[in-house]
């Protein structure tokens, strides 16, 4: 018998996962590796967005990962997750990530990405997921801000390959001609 219900509330799915940057994790200039950092967003992201579905969720899209500062080594790194939008079968989960330093207690904002995920089924096809019940103004904001951002970012693909389509090598050519490259050909 399924028991999941209708509607959940944000609260229920919302998500902190925290972990201690350890030297492992450093990249050559000693600062943490991004990927390390995608890698843990990925998880908090899938565990925010099964607990809303009670389903096994898989990663369809990721937007606005950009670092805005480095994470040291010794950092303690939170990653905050909550499910922002639902679909049909997908849900945006918006992460916000911070650093803090033990010692002086500073505490740095890292990037605020936003993950979309698709819940699937027993049957491994796209499964509904719950509606949302926003309990506040922000949880509101947040949800708007999704369907916009759903409504640009469908538009930007859509004119991306269109621009693939009649993109004309040839007669294009000369506009490399400002660019720090060298044509061998
Ligand atoms: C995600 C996946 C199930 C979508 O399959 P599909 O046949 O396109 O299914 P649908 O067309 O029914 O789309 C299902 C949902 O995904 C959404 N979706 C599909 N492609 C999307 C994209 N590129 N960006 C955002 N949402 C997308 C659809 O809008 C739909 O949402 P809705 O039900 O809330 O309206 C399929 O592409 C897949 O399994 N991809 C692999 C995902 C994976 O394994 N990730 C792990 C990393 S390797």
């Amino acid at each position: 018998m399924n028991t999941t219900p209708n509607y959940r509330p944000v609260s229920y799915s919302r998500t902190t996962l925290t972990e201690l940057m350890i030297p492992s994790y450093a990249n050559f200039g000693g600062k943490i590796h991004g990927g390390i950092l995608l890698s843990l967003m990925d998880k908090v992201a899938y565990a925010c967005a099964s607990k809303h579905a009670a389903n096994y969720c898989v990663t369809v899209s990721v937007e606005g990962v950009h670092f805005l500062q480095p994470v040291d080594v010794g950092d303690l790194v939170s990653l905050k997750a909550s499910v922002n939008y639902v679909g049909n079968t997908s849900l945006m989960v918006g992460i916000r990530v911070i650093a803090e330093n033990v010692k002086t207690g500073t505490v740095k904002h890292t990037n605020t990405s936003y993950f979309t995920m698709v819940a699937k089924g027993d049957d491994d096809k796209p499964a509904q997921v719950p509606g949302l019940i926003l309990e506040s103004r922000e949880d509101a904001r947040r949800f708007l801000e999704a369907i916009k951002r759903r409504e640009l970012s469908q538009r930007y693909e859509k004119e991306l390959a269109n621009s693939k389509t009649v993109l004309s090598v040839d007669s294009e050519l000369h506009l490399l001609e400002s660019q720090r490259c060298q044509l061998a050909f």
